[in-house]
């Protein structure tokens, strides 16, 4: 589904403003706990590719060709690859860090999607995530939950009202609380793999 999302100059446009208004702060969080051999999942136009230490292996996974062209753009340096969060097409346990911004509010299975990066995850790798939830007030909720049918065929696929933490958790994930934050709609946290 093509939406604003798979429109580079209207993302990064939309971005600009919303990163200008601290999504910046929450972005860098997010890039700076990467460790080791890092994956990227739905990296869309790359904002956060030149955000990595330059001395890290990050790879950056895209299933759109408009906004993977784009990142490359930007982070000419980082390899990307055209595929899906549902298919990683990588071998289990390979990375030590995966890396998700504004990403699970759209990836049409996120359960299939978590239990892939379950896979390709190390034992003791982490997965840090910063993403757009349901509101946790009720009428907010409400409204989300009105306005998501629109908002998803505007936005080329995503989904406001998600319980993302909810879902982290319900397919192999534990959230640390330590680095853990709630803002209305946004949370960023770090997840590990379920001991089995
Ligand atoms: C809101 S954008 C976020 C882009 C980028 N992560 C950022 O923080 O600016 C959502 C991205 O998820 C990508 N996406 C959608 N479905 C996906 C899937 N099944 N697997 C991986 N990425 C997906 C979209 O193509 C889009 O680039």
């Amino acid at each position: 589904m093509r939406g604003v999302e798979q429109i580079p100059w209207v993302y990064d446009a939309m971005c600009s403003v919303m990163e200008w208004t601290g999504l910046s702060r929450w972005r860098e969080w997010l890039v700076r706990g990467a460790h080791g051999v890092t994956l990227e999942v739905g990296c869309g136009t790359g904002r956060n590719l030149p955000r990595y230490d330059a001395s890290l292996t990050v790879i950056g996974l895209e299933p759109d060709a408009d906004a993977i062209a784009k990142a490359k753009r930007r982070a000419p340096n980082r390899p990307l690859v055209r595929a899906s969060a549902e298919a990683l097409p990588f071998r289990e346990g390979v990375f030590d860090t995966v890396v998700s911004s504004l990403v699970f509010c759209t990836v049409p299975r996120p359960d299939v999607g978590l239990d892939e990066i379950g896979r390709v995850l190390k034992a003791d790798g982490q997965l840090r995530m910063l993403e757009h939830v349901r509101h946790e007030s009720a009428p907010i909720g409400w409204m989300q939950d009105t306005l998501q049918p629109a908002w998803t065929l505007v936005a080329g696929g995503c989904h406001p009202n998600r319980h993302t933490e909810h879902t982290v958790e319900a397919n192999g994930f534990v959230i640390h609380e330590e680095g853990r934050r709630r803002d209305g709609s946004m949370r960023r946290f770090v997840a590990s793999k379920k001991r089995p």
